[in-house]
């Protein structure tokens, strides 16, 4: 393991939730961990109005609550807990940006942090541009490279509405800051699963050669969740899942399945093959949406003990909104590899289980010698990779059922990183934050990356302003709209969780 610098972190919306449930204890861990530095020091950065030792408590009691190991040892939570401030002022006010200048400074004195800097934004995305122009002109920006010290700016998403606006966010970052400065986060790439994906996929010589269209039939991607919009609906309504979801998480799972092999595995190496992906991605003209992406909305109703009104009558969403909750898509990578291969993509707000999960389905044997002794046909063989919960790999396969009969089912062979390593895989901020640290670019999202997914995005969003049908009502705790059931099954296939009976064991009479 690299050792990160010495280091001060400023949390700008230190007062927000992502701060309190993710950030302070993922710090927490980190300093558990030993990988914090020694030389460290927090400035939490918002407008609410508190002193220092009131912050302090609010991230003391974040701790408590959020750890993701308990119960807390005081001695590494007070060693944080000594070297936390706090700042309150306008995002866009120079004057707050200047005291937080000052005592950035002052933590270099006393803490020897060393001038370096690890500016956080965790804040709502109208704030990116005023705190970006203060950070621009009321603190120095270094790279590493200048020898002074290192500023760094990290940035929550959504990064960006469309293309567009992910463009004029780029340029108003390379005006203060050099690409290398720069991360933007996506949560998804700080799971272990995900990084086990390219591991998979490269320390082992069985996939590659079957890694393509001749043998995998289609790749499934699911990111389920059971719990509706809850308190975020003045941003959710304006960004809908496929902005909040699809772009980022499921794209980026996308392409980690479907990448070429990097010639590296550095930062500059993978997110080159990221970004072709992206570019090979079919484009769905706007007139043709509604046959390759569908939309829907949860209606009133109960979900795991979670009840709800409908997303219409959630806090902050407009009476009439149109806003999709959930969304499956039909896409295509047109390349060499995956010609003609569907990749089939849902994520939803209530539905039936929390999960995030890739399902790579191959293709049956060309001969189904069983196929003649069975009724129903002999199940295809998936990878499914799973990012949470229970985090593992598992194959299925056909297996003959013992006895004298010839039944076959379809069995599992799992690999399960709580039972195989026997830990908690870590949470993925503490992964992110530290690579932040130690300047590792490689699981955050460049640039040119970001734009090419909004490419893919605009095109779908063009077609939903333009097309009559509106998103298809659901019932909580159900796999979405039935037009997304149609979306697979009228191509002869169908989604691993549906709310169908499992796959039944097959059943061979000789
Ligand atoms: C966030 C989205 O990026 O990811 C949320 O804005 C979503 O709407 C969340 O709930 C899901 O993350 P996870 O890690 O719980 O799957």
């Amino acid at each position: 393991m690299p050792t990160a610098n010495p280091c001060a972190i400023v949390i700008f919306g230190a007062s927000g939730d992502l701060a309190r449930r993710k950030l302070i204890p993922a710090l927490y861990e980190m300093a558990r961990e030993k990988l914090l530095p020694e030389n460290f020091a927090l400035v939490g950065y918002s407008r609410t109005e508190m002193t220092d030792d009131e912050y302090r408590k609010e991230c003391r009691e974040a701790v408590q609550s959020f750890a993701r190991t308990k119960p807390v040892d005081q001695q590494v939570w007070s060693r944080i807990e000594k070297a936390t401030y706090y700042i309150s002022g306008e995002y866009g006010s120079d004057e707050s940006h200047k005291k937080l200048a000052m005592k950035l400074r002052e933590m270099d004195d006393k803490y020897g942090t060393a001038g370096n800097r690890l500016f956080y934004l965790s804040t709502p995305p109208t704030t990116f541009e005023p705190i970006i122009n203060c950070l621009g002109r009321c603190h120095p920006h270094y790279t590493s490279a200048d020898g002074k010290g290192w500023q760094r700016i990290v940035i929550e998403k959504p990064f960006g509405r469309d293309l567009k606006s992910a463009r004029d966010l780029n340029k108003l970052l390379h005006t203060y800051f050099d690409e290398s400065q720069v991360f933007r986060i996506d949560h998804y790439l700080g799971k272990e699963t995900v990084q086990n994906l390219m591991v998979m996929r490269f320390a082992n010589s069985i996939f590659e050669p079957i890694w393509n269209y001749k043998y995998i039939d289609h790749v499934q991607i699911t990111v389920s969740e059971t719990l509706g919009v809850g308190t975020r609906g003045g941003y959710y309504d304006k960004s809908g899942a496929l902005r909040d979801m699809v772009q980022n998480h499921l794209f980026q799972l996308m392409a980690l399945v479907s990448m070429e092999p990097p010639t590296a595995l550095d930062a500059i190496s993978i997110r080159d093959e990221k970004v072709k992906v992206y570019k090979s991605i079919r484009q769905i003209r706007s007139q043709n949406v509604d046959d390759f992406v569908v939309r829907g909305q949860y209606g009133a109703g109960e979900a795991n003990g979670a009840k709800t009104a409908g997303y219409l009558k959630e806090k902050d969403v407009a009476p009439a909104s149109k806003t999709e909750t959930f969304v499956a898509a039909k896409l295509f990578i047109d390349n060499w590899r995956w010609s003609g291969t569907p990749f089939y993509l849902r994520t939803g707000k209530f539905l039936p289980q929390k999960l995030s999960e890739v399902v790579v389905r191959f293709r049956s044997p060309p001969l189904t010698l069983f196929q003649k002794q069975c009724e129903s046909p002999v199940y295809p063989n998936d990878l499914i990779i799973r990012v949470q919960p229970d985090e593992g790999i598992s194959w299925r396969l056909n297996g003959k059922v013992p006895g004298g009969q010839m039944n076959i089912k379809s069995v599992a062979l799992d690999f399960l990183y709580k039972t195989t390593f026997n830990v908690e895989p870590p949470e993925a901020y503490e992964r992110l934050i530290f690579d932040a640290m130690v300047g590792d670019q490689t699981l955050f999202i460049r640039g040119d990356e970001a734009e090419a997914a909004w490419a893919v995005i605009d095109p779908i969003e063009e077609g939903w302003l333009q097309s009559k049908l509106a998103p298809e009502e659901y019932s909580p705790g159900t796999w979405g709209p039935k037009r997304a059931q149609q979306l697979i099954e009228e191509d002869g296939r169908r989604w691993m969780h549906s709310g169908d009976q499992a796959e039944p064991i097959i059943a061979c009479s000789l």
